[in-house]
């Protein structure tokens, strides 16, 4: 039989994370930055009171949310941690309380993979609800979503090969940068971030991806991936005249680099000419680790390990970055 709570237990940040839904860590990484402090300590343990997971309810849940922020992550180049850094920036928001939904856009699925759903063992996905037959959609966007196995908080909407018919569809279609920007209009309320996964090309998906934003995120790599950011700016631009609203560049972000060489100073002095103050102070360093847990189905950001850190700290810069956005 279970054992029954008394209304004076306390519990230990383990005990108060899960109630929580976020890691143990979590909760001592929001400790340390002063919002959900625990009532009382023993020595170096938090002991967490009915009242503190009432409050931090509150505070995780965002009774005092604000509206739902879609952001896209694009580069017509590929390979410069586009779905990477989706997967792992999303993973750390839901760590963090948040109610995320991630739309992998890109016909290679590479987003739903790296979340463990193989695109031909979906049985419905973004593909549908944008359409691949001359029927036209099929499902709505929360038709095709699902939780992933990693964080309650974390939704998917997986991708398929499909997806490359849906864009060659699109053409023809009326209204044809706006499908995806409609789609996502019957789940917005429902997350605080959807993060849409772009594929590497600047055609009619990535079009959409930016119809449908609030903010693009630019990751890059190297002189080759900034290459084409000028005309990426340039294209957003004419996404945020055809929208109902404005599409903020949130920044430039700097992948894979290797510390010990003086290249990443180099590329963020080029980068800062074109991304000025728009360029996130979180560079991304290049590590083993981040490629295998891609590869084993297992993001960084769930592993504990201490390579997810960036993440986190680009995650904290992110809602900084946009509070400042939306304030200005
Ligand atoms: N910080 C990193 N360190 C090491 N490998 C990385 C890092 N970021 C991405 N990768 C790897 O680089 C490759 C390309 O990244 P990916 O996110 O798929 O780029 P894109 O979506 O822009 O094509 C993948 O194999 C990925 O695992
Ligand atoms: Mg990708």
């Amino acid at each position: 039989m279970a054992t029954k709570r008394h209304a004076t237990d306390n519990f230990t940040v383990t005990q108060a994370a899960h109630l929580l839904g976020l890691s143990a860590e979590t909760l001592r990484r929001m400790d340390r930055r002063g919002d959900a402090s625990p009532s009382l300590r023993h020595g170096t343990r938090r002991i967490y009171t009915q009242d503190d997971i009432s409050r931090l309810r509150d505070l995780v849940s965002g009774r005092k949310r604000k509206a739902c922020t879609t952001i896209a992550l694009v580069n017509q180049k590929g390979g410069v941690g586009k779905t990477t850094i989706s997967i792992n920036l999303a993973g750390a928001l839901a760590t963090q309380g948040h109610r995320v939904l991630i739309v992998d856009f890109d016909p290679q699925a590479n987003c739903s993979f790296g979340l463990d759903v193989l695109w031909n063992d979906v049985e419905a996905s973004i593909a549908d609800v944008i359409g691949y037959e001359t029927s036209g959609p099929s499902r709505t966007l929360g038709e095709v979503t699902r939780p992933t196995i990693y964080h309650p908080n974390l939704h998917l909407a997986p991708s398929h090969l499909n997806l490359a018919a849906a864009e060659m569809m699109l053409h023809n279609a009326l209204g044809r940068e706006m499908k995806l920007d409609k789609a996502i209009d019957s789940v917005r309320n429902d997350y605080d971030f959807i993060f849409i996964d772009a594929p590497p090309s600047l055609g009619l998906l990535s079009i959409n991806a930016m119809v449908a934003s609030d903010a693009v995120l630019i990751p890059i790599d190297g002189a080759f991936s900034l290459e084409g950011v000028r005309q990426l700016l340039h294209t957003r631009k004419g996404c945020a005249e055809l929208s109902r609203h404005p599409i903020h560049v949130l920044g430039g972000v700097l992948n894979r680099q290797r510390l010990i060489t003086s290249n990443a100073t180099v590329i963020l002095e080029m980068a800062s000419s074109i991304f000025g103050k728009r360029m996130f102070q979180t560079v991304i360093p290049e590590r083993t680790a981040v490629d295998s847990s891609t590869a084993a189905r297992f993001p960084i950001v769930f592993t504990g390990e201490t390579e997810a850190e960036p993440y986190f700290f680009l995650a904290d810069e992110v809602v900084r970055n946009l509070s400042e956005l939306t304030s200005s």
